[in-house]
Parts: structure tokens; C-alpha cells; sequence
């Protein structure tokens, strides 16, 4: 059995405790994970900052050089770091490679970004009075990054804050989720192949808030990048000070399907929005608002479409849904079910569940209040909601604290020109779900789903400082 341990200045480090991780499908332990203290914290930032000292005079080509490289490690690597994605977080193996496939993306988009740090020339004689000066602004790198990532895409998320942050120049220290550490402990060897210098990369594995809050609070930090739930990432928000921050929460994303839409075309793409990783996805489809006219032929067939899904190990090409990430999230989200039921909401597929799994669940006849609906579930469940007006429909819609990305399904131009101005969210989808995301694209949310944007070049502006540089020219 793997036991893992911390990897600071290019190094693995032995600690004292260990944790045992269970396969979210089988329970079985599959590796001992070690286990940071503040302390192995302090000392892998202290690591990370001197590193920086020499990696933030490297070239854009050398950084590029290095990303390029993880790319093609990776690449070759492919099949066997989707087989550690499935193992510890459960992961339909064939959404594991697709993640692979989307994680080597976003490290070419980051190995392309470094070469992109464009400044711009500012006319200043356009200012009154100013005569025979140059300025302009260059991009430059921050120090060191902690990075928190989260268990849902453990290659992916954290290549979206390793890809920009290494990109520009600076170094990270990588906390990832406590229940998928393996993916990170990987990439450290694949890193160190590529030729990053020690120090630039740490990795500390653990839990608990200590390790958190050394990680925001120490004072060599200085940029904190976090992703997962609204309410540790309020706190880390608070706790942050004057260092940068971003924040990426999660949501209920939902979808508005206007009469005009081709109910066969688009059903089986709305059931992988509302089912893909057993919905632990923060822009999972949670809420459908269906017009009135085409709601109970929709139903029907998403009913249908989902009923076709296969629940079972992630290792079998064709499972659809396997294990939530844990036992617990399976009793949390059965307790919000049989609440939503006890309020009046019915349970038109699904609903029922093992100790690790539940199935793909419709609701229908919900209230916006109801935790199902109001709430972000992560879980395989989704709503289904009739409307009579397009108003209507945007009301149902914003009727929510949370707002990453909200998609709408019509061919009327001015009805999804009107979605564009007034569905509060980060992005809006045209004619597909909210699940859709492309790693190049701005990603992130307003209200409580988060703050700042990833997507490279949108990450790469939050990890550097712009500096005004000015010449007077006329001595
Ligand atoms: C997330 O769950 O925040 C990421 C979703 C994605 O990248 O597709």
C-alpha cells in the first residue's frame, strides 16, 4: 500500500501521523496519507519563499519550457493518472480521462500564457502639464500562492492554480482535498521530471483548520487561491487581509429550456449536465425551469434518459455514476430528500441509495426554498420546474444567493440577449447547459459563488502585480 509523504524542496519528507484514505467505492484503504502540522506548513511556505528568490528571475521561455513539458509527461502518462483519479475519488474512469485530456489542456494554456505578459504604454503627456515622459505597465509575480484544492477535480483544479501561478513566477504551496491527495502527490514527480526547481512546487497533505489558516495567514504568503464550499471559503475571505484572494464556491446552476427548444436534441445533454460525477461538480445542472407548454413532455423524457444510467464501479467503462465522495455526503443528501418530500416535492426517478451511492434523482414539484433547490446539493439530484413566462423563468432562476454559470435553451435572439443582461451569474450559456466549460474561458461566480476568475489568462491576472514604470525623459 502507497504511503505518501510531504514533498518539500524537491524532497519527500517524512512526518509522524498518518491518515488512511478509503476508496469512496470500495471503503477498502488505499494509501497512508501523511500528515502535515502547522508546522511542516511553515516550513514548506519558508521553502516556497526562497525559492522564489531565483524563480522569479527566470525567462517566460524557460517557465513555458517547463508547462510544455508537464504536458508531454502527461500525455504519455495518461491512462495511469486516470486510474489514480478513479481510486480515490471514485470517478467514472472514462470522465477520469476526460479530465486528463482537460488537464493537459489547461497546462498548454498555461505554458502559452507565460509568453503572453504583455504591459501597456500609457501616453502620459495626455495629463496636464507633463512633457518628455514615458510610461507604461509590466506584469510581475506575486511571491508565494497557496493553493487549496478541492476533491472533485483533482488534476484539473489544481492545474487551473499550479498552470497560471508557475506560469508567471511564481512558487505554491498545493493543499489538496484530504480524500484526493494521490493525483497531487503524482504531479510532484511529473513537475520535478520537467525540470521545476525544488522549492517552486510543495505539496502538504492533511486536514483541519490549523493548516489552513497558516497557509492564509502566514506572512509570506501572498496570494491565497481557493476552491470549495461557501462557508470555509467566507472564512478563509476574512481571515485573508490585504493578500490577493480567489475564490471559486460552487452553485445550483440552472438552465431556462424555452418553448423553442428540440426536446429529443437536448435531453440526453442535460441528464450528463445534472449526473456527470454524481453531480459533485460545482456547476452540476441542479435546477431545470421547463415553459409550461413542453414541461410534462420533458420530464418524461428526462426521466427516461436518466433511468438508461448505469450506477456502479468506477473502474467499468461503462458506468455512468458511481460513489459520492463519502458515507456521510450519501446520509446528508437522503436527509435533504426526504425533507424536500415532507414539504411536498415529489420524487419522479431515483431516490433510493446504498451506503456510498444514490441514485440519479428527479425532483419535481419543489419550492425555491427547499434545501434541494436553494442550497448547492452535489449530489446527483436535480429539480424540475414549470414556468408560464419568460420573466417568470429569469425570476426562478436569480431566485438564488449562489450564480456560477446559467444556461438557456431558445432560437429567439432577444429572449437570450434579455438572459444575457439580466440572469445573474458568471457566464451564461447559450443554447446548452451550465455545465459547460472549456479551460480557456473565464470561470467564476458573483453572489456567494465566488470571487475573482480562473480560466489561465483570467488566473494569470490575479497572480501578478501590475507595476506603473515611468522614465522622465526630459533632464
Ligand atoms: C468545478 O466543479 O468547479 C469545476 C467544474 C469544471 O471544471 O468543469
Amino acid at each position: 500500500m502507497e504511503e505518501t509523504k510531504l514533498w518539500i524542496d524537491g524532497k519527500w519528507q517524512e512526518v509522524l501521523e498518518s491518515y488512511e484514505l478509503q476508496s469512496p467505492y470500495s471503503g477498502e484503504v488505499i494509501a497512508k496519507v501523511a500528515k502535515a502540522t502547522p508546522a511542516d506548513v511553515k516550513q514548506a511556505i519558508e521553502g516556497a519563499h526562497n525559492a522564489f528568490q531565483s524563480y522569479k528571475k527566470t525567462t517566460a521561455y524557460e517557465r513555458a519550457e517547463i508547462l510544455y513539458r508537464v504536458v508531454e509527461i502527461m500525455r504519455r502518462r495518461r491512462e495511469e493518472l486516470a486510474e489514480i483519479l478513479t481510486l480515490e475519488a471514485g470517478k467514472p474512469i472514462t470522465a477520469s480521462l476526460g479530465e486528463l485530456d482537460r488537464t493537459i489542456a489547461t497546462y498548454q494554456f498555461a505554458a502559452e500564457e507565460a509568453k503572453q505578459l504583455h504591459g501597456v504604454t500609457v501616453p502620459m503627456d495626455a495629463a496636464p502639464g507633463v512633457m518628455n515622459r514615458i510610461g507604461w505597465t509590466k506584469r510581475v509575480p506575486l511571491g508565494v500562492v497557496s493553493a487549496i484544492t478541492p476533491f472533485n477535480f483533482p488534476f484539473n483544479l489544481v492545474a487551473h492554480k499550479l498552470g497560471p501561478a508557475l506560469a508567471v513566477g511564481n512558487t505554491v504551496v498545493l493543499k489538496p482535498a484530504t480524500q484526493t491527495p494521490l493525483s497531487s502527490i503524482v504531479m510532484a514527480e511529473i513537475f520535478k521530471e520537467a525540470g521545476l526547481p525544488d522549492g517552486v512546487l510543495q505539496i502538504v497533505t492533511g486536514s483541519g483548520s490549523e493548516l489552513s489558516e497558516e497557509l492564509v495567514t502566514n506572512s509570506a504568503v501572498k496570494k491565497v487561491t481557493f476552491t470549495g464550499s461557501g462557508a470555509v471559503g467566507l472564512k478563509i475571505k476574512e481571515q485573508v487581509g490585504l493578500r490577493k484572494i480567489t475564490l471559486e464556491l460552487g452553485s445550483n446552476a440552472g438552465l431556462i429550456i424555452e418553448p423553442s427548444a428540440h426536446i429529443e436534441k437536448i435531453v440526453g445533454r442535460c441528464v450528463n449536465g445534472a449526473f456527470g460525477f454524481a453531480g459533485q461538480v460545482c456547476i452540476s445542472l441542479q435546477r431545470i425551469f421547463v415553459h409550461e407548454s413542453i414541461y410534462d413532455e420533458f420530464t418524461k423524457a428526462f426521466v427516461a434518459e436518466t433511468e438508461k444510467l448505469k450506477v456502479g464501479d468506477p473502474f467499468d467503462k461503462l458506468t455512468d455514476v458511481s460513489a459520492m465522495i463519502n458515507p456521510k455526503e450519501v446520509t446528508r443528501i437522503t436527509e435533504w430528500i426526504e425533507e424536500a418530500k415532507a414539504q411536498g416535492a415529489i420524487v419522479a426517478t431515483g431516490g433510493t441509495f446504498t451506503e456510498r451511492t444514490l441514485t440519479p434523482t428527479v425532483i419535481t414539484n419543489v419550492e425555491t426554498d427547499m434545501k434541494v433547490v436553494c442550497q448547492e446539493v452535489f449530489a446527483p439530484i436535480v429539480s424540475i420546474v414549470p414556468y408560464e413566462t419568460f420573466d417568470k423563468a429569469i425570476e426562478l432562476l436569480n431566485a438564488s444567493d449562489l450564480g456560477l454559470n446559467a444556461g438557456i435553451f431558445t432560437n429567439k435572439l432577444d429572449d437570450a440577449m434579455r438572459a444575457v443582461d439580466e440572469i445573474e451569474a458568471g457566464s451564461v450559456i447559450i443554447n446548452d447547459i451550465p455545465t459547460f466549460r472549456t479551460d480557456n474561458m473565464p470561470y467564476g461566480g458573483v453572489k456567494m459563488s465566488g470571487y475573482g476568475r480562473e480560466g489561465v489568462k483570467f488566473a494569470v491576472e490575479g497572480m501578478t502585480e501590475l507595476k506603473f514604470i515611468t522614465v522622465n525623459n526630459g533632464l
